[in-house]
């Protein structure tokens, strides 16, 4: 039995884990943070524009609702919109409060008068983005895992990656009733190579999204869907997984790995441009550069097949040296460390699988279809992005929603007293597995899945190309399920498995889509259809 008692499970040290357990810790529950790898190691992290927020003068609720709508192809609930950017100011407010800086007009030896620097990014009609210089998931996720760390409530299970949910069904008869409970989870210490299960009496699911489906992304190796996989295995339905979104500007270089040069590079006067300098922005949208991301992306994927490049550029070296280091400290020191000097030069860019716009159906609680089991952050779907995010609306969802889920799971707690024991959980068993004979099986399916995601589902599909992926994705599957089967389990095993559910989830949504809207542009259905309907999967 493992040496955590609380009664909450939170799987995700991001912003919406951290926050989550921050705000229970606050109220007097007792949480237990689990992390794949070290707490901090997750997008949130590496998030750099920022946390729109209605706070600019001549800015308001309306414009922020008008425009997360906009973006979102007339896909987004507008009741979880309202809910969103309303709460918007309350929740940055909240990590204001906790020590986390934003930059400021007059930082930095700038000119100004102390009130919050708003930068602009695409589909945003005002200047609305709180930012740490273009840092911004850094300031956040290290002032706030200081916090954590210190909180007495809070119990942190690091390297630990969870595997499966335990659930009233699955351990059969006397767990729960015909109600499906989560009852706790199976995890993988990874220092002592042991599995874990562990109990709670509300798990929340905060793992991140699953950009690593493709070959090429933004986001850091953690982004492998598992909550989405686990939750699904578990029971709870699935929505709008075709929606992918790939962010434009990546950089392109052969050390940069996945390194992501932020929209506000183009909020604040970037212009994306071929090698002779050639514009094309302004051709495809009256915002040009300013658009929403899928118009950019789109408009980028087509200029690269039109003139036969691998790559576009993004150019902000006609903005002062300085103002440009003072902006963007973080993107030009890492340019440089490449031999790229974005005071003098463009930057060459391509776009990369960077956000999942779908994920676990919730309400707006983060609530899911499973008893006590919840879904919050990039893992969730609540139906705030629709078929496009606006940029900058997700750190905002983190905050938005563990702030509810955590009124939601402290009023249950107090309504359930100490009437609801800690459930007792089988344990795993490993009678039947042995160590793997073969790990290239594990690295070769890696590889295999993410380039047919990215050369079949990519930013234009066809029946076609979704066909062939689904054909592979179905083999890949059945091979992976037989390793599981017979093999002890592995952390890439463990990721490998749960990303082949989320290709076959996002393939089979694609595939129901018949029509182009937002993220999702078929060349056999490019018509957007009259009435806006959400791909809802619902596992048997
Ligand atoms: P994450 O921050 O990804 O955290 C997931 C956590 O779950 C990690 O701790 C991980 O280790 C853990 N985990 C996952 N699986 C398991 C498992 N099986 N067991 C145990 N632990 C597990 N959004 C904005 O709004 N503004 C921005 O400026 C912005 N910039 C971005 C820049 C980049 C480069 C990237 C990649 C994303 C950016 N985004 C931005 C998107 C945003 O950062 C993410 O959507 C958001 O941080 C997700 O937070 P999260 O807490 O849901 O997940
Ligand atoms: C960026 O800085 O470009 C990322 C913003 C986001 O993903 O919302």
């Amino acid at each position: 039995m493992p040496d955590h008692f609380n009664p909450v499970l939170i799987i995700g040290g991001g912003l919406a884990g951290l926050s989550l357990a921050l705000r229970l810790a606050e109220r007097g529950v007792g949480v237990t943070v689990l992390s794949k790898s070290e707490l901090d190691e997750g997008s949130t992290r590496y998030a750099q524009g920022g946390i729109a927020a209605a706070l600019g003068a001549g800015d308001s609720f309306g414009a922020h609702i008008d425009d997360t709508l906009e973006a979102g192809g007339g896909l987004c609930k507008r009741r979880t919109v309202e809910f969103v950017v309303r709460k918007a100011p309350r929740a940055v407010q909240w990590l204001i409060e906790r020590g986390v800086s934003f930059s400021r007009h007059g930082d930095a030896g700038n000119a100004g008068d102390g009130e919050f620097h708003l930068t602009r990014e695409g589909g945003h009609s005002h200047r609305r983005v709180l930012h740490a210089a273009d840092a911004t998931g850094e300031e956040v996720e290290v002032t706030l895992e200081q916090m954590v760390r210190r909180h007495d409530a809070i119990t942190l299970l690091e390297n630990h990656i969870a595997i499966d949910l335990i659930t009233s069904k699955k351990q059969g008869a006397g767990g729960g009733g015909r109600i499906n409970t989560c009852l706790g989870v199976y995890a993988l210490d990874l220092n002592r190579k042991i599995t874990v299960a562990l109990p709670c009496r509300h798990l929340a699911l905060a793992t991140g999204g699953a950009s690593k489906i493709y070959l090429y992304t933004s986001n850091p190796d953690t982004s492998t869907g598992d909550g989405i996989a686990m939750a699904w295995r578990a029971g709870c339905r699935v929505a709008n997984m075709e929606f992918v979104q790939f962010h434009p500007t990546c950089l392109y270089h052969p050390q940069a790995k996945s390194f992501l040069i932020s929209e506000a590079v183009r909020g604040e006067g970037g212009k994306l441009v071929h090698a002779d300098g050639r514009r094309f922005m302004p051709a495809y949208d009256r915002r040009a550069e300013l658009a929403p991301r899928d118009i950019v992306a789109r408009a980028i994927d087509l200029e690269m097949k039109i003139n036969g490049c691998d790559n576009v550029y993004l150019d902000i070296s006609h903005q002062p040296a300085a103002f440009i280091r003072r902006h963007f400290p973080t993107i030009s020191a890492r340019c440089l460390q490449l031999g790229l000097d974005m005071t003098a030069e463009p930057l060459p860019v391509v776009p990369a699988a960077h956000y999942t716009c779908g994920g676990v159906v919730t309400d707006l609680d983060g609530r899911t279809d499973i008893h006590n089991l919840y879904a919050i952050g990039e893992t969730g779907y609540t139906g705030l992005h629709g078929a496009n995010r606006l940029a900058s609306n997700s750190l905002l969802e983190c905050l938005v929603f563990a702030e509810s889920c955590a009124a939601r799971i402290a009023a249950e707690l107090q309504r359930g007293g100490r009437a609801d024991a800690m459930p007792a959980l089988a344990n795993w068993d490993e009678s039947q597995v042995t160590d793997p004979d073969e790990r290239i099986v594990v690295s070769h399916n890696w590889d295999e899945l993410r380039r047919c995601m990215w050369d079949y589902v990519g930013i234009v599909r066809t029946d076609k190309r979704l066909t062939r992926a689904a054909r592979r994705i179905a083999l890949l599957q059945e091979e992976i399920r037989e390793f599981y089967s017979h093999f002890r389990i592995s952390n890439d095993l463990v990721e490998l498995r749960n990303l082949v559910q989320v290709a076959e989830l996002t393939v089979r949504c694609a595939m129901r889509r018949k029509e182009s809207r937002g993220l999702h542009i078929t060349r056999d259905y490019p018509q957007t259809a009259a009435d806006a309907k959400e791909t809802v999967l619902t596992p048997e």
